[in-house]
């Protein structure tokens, strides 16, 4: 069976509106892909600081965050859920990629440039979003972002299912775009 790694980057447990749109979609791909799930709420994430650079200079990596940069290499399939903070995403979902971010598993280099080492031909991108802002409008600093790693990762391109507005906006509406968003993911992932 083919894999997929789901980054979980939603931080509100239960009450997250873009973990209510990921999970049908994720359980619906668990049909044709063996899920594995980072949970960022439960992973001990130290932050990338001198003493790390330092350790990973002299080939000196910690063993999980090498596993979960070769984990993410070798999946076939990659899916972010990570609501809109900041006007981005959370802090902690940057650190994750930072951590996997390591030269030789997820991207490699030649005397040129850098080059993308990750297998996986497709990146789905869930997220939701306070503020009445589309993805793609220039305060929106997430996709950019994301789009730009995936490259350096080699990943294939993105997809995003995305809602906006959703704070300004009575409990009906809220759920009728949660509703709309998991229709629009399923759609998507029938061919994904
Ligand atoms: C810490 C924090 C920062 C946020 N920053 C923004 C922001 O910059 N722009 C925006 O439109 N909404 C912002 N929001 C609102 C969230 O994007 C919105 O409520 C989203 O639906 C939350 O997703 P969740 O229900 O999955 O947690 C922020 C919310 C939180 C808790």
């Amino acid at each position: 069976m083919k894999s997929l790694v789901y980054i979980d980057a939603c931080m509100r447990g239960k009450e997250s509106r873009t973990r209510r749109i990921a999970e049908p979609i994720i359980d619906k791909l668990s049909e044709r892909y063996e899920i594995i799930k980072y949970d960022l709420n439960q992973l001990p994430l130290t932050i990338v600081q001198e003493d790390l650079i330092q350790k990973r200079t002299h080939g000196d990596y910690d063993s999980m965050s090498l596993s979960w940069a070769e984990t993410i290499r070798d999946a076939d399939r990659i899916v972010i859920a990570a609501p809109f903070w900041d006007m981005s995403y959370p802090a902690a979902l940057k650190n994750f990629l930072e951590l996997c971010s390591i030269f030789d598993v997820t991207f490699k280099s030649n005397d040129k440039t850098c080059y993308g080492n990750c297998r996986a031909e497709k990146l789905l991108y869930i997220t939701t979003r306070g503020m009445d802002i589309a993805t793609g409008d220039p305060l929106e600093q997430a996709t950019p972002h994301l789009k730009a790693l995936s490259w350096l990762w080699g990943i294939g391109p993105m997809d995003v299912i995305a809602t906006q507005n959703m704070d300004y906006v009575s409990l009906d509406e809220i759920e009728e775009k949660v509703q709309n968003a998991i229709k629009e993911g399923l759609k998507l992932v029938k061919e994904w």
